[in-house]
């Protein structure tokens, strides 16, 4: 089976976990994308969505999905998107399609974080997978200077072919941080966290997967 294929076995099988009659949270990436295919089938079972980005509203509303403000919405049955990494216990590494500060603020909201990854992003310890950290655009090098003192190399993402800055949909700066062997999830998360000028780190420890969807050859696996 091709990555394709597997994305799309997890994103079939996550539809089990939609609440019929409620908002669902959609997140943002080529899983996420499969997902929302396979919602708009079924799209007259719920009362809409909340997107975790502007592209994943975009693609929601080409559906004719409704998709609602989060400040109109007061709860959320479930949370279903990718991740670059996870680890069996449901920690994960995100943003590498920059939208990791939607993609938490939106899971917060909701009761169940159902990531759905093929089996590739499966890891013992997260880090491999470069570490997004969103920044006020003026704090990007005292930002890079702290990160750097937590032993990664930071570097900031750009558009593609370009030197410039890449902007996400916060107005935010993407800083990219290689190197890390992130044995303490949630203590990284913590640190990350308190150095000002962070919007976001791409790391959800604290509130990681509840359920994750994994495809593998042999099918999907569930991953509570
Ligand atoms: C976007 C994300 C994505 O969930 C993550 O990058 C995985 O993407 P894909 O499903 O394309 O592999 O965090 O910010």
């Amino acid at each position: 089976m091709t990555q394709d294929e597997l994305k799309q076995a997890v994103a079939r099988a996550a539809i089990d976990y939609v609440v019929d009659g409620e908002i669902i949270g959609v997140g943002t990436g080529s899983t996420a994308n499969f997902f929302i295919d396979e919602l708009a089938k079924i799209k007259d079972r719920i009362k809409g969505t909340v997107a975790s980005s502007e592209a994943t509203a975009s693609r929601l509303r080409g559906h004719g999905i409704p998709v609602f403000d989060l400040n109109d919405v007061t709860s959320m049955a479930v949370y279903i998107d990718g991740a670059d990494e996870i680890t069996a216990s449901g920690a994960m590494i995100k943003g590498g399609g920059a939208a990791l500060t939607r993609e938490k603020i939106v899971a917060s909201v909701a009761k169940q974080f159902v990531c759905i990854a093929d089996g590739s992003k499966l890891v013992e310890t997260l880090g491999k997978f470069p570490l997004p950290v969103e920044v006020i655009p003026m704090a990007r090098a005292a930002v890079m200077r702290k990160l750097a003192e937590l032993g990664g190399q930071p570097r900031l993402r750009t558009k593609p072919g370009t030197d410039e800055a890449f902007i996400t949909d916060n107005g935010g700066e993407i800083i990219d941080v290689v190197g890390l062997s992130i044995l303490d999830p949630v203590a990284m998360e913590e640190r990350i966290n308190q150095i000002v000028g962070v919007i976001a780190v791409g790391l959800f420890a604290k509130a990681g997967a509840t359920v994750c969807l994994l495809g593998t050859p042999e099918g999907v696996k569930t991953l509570t």
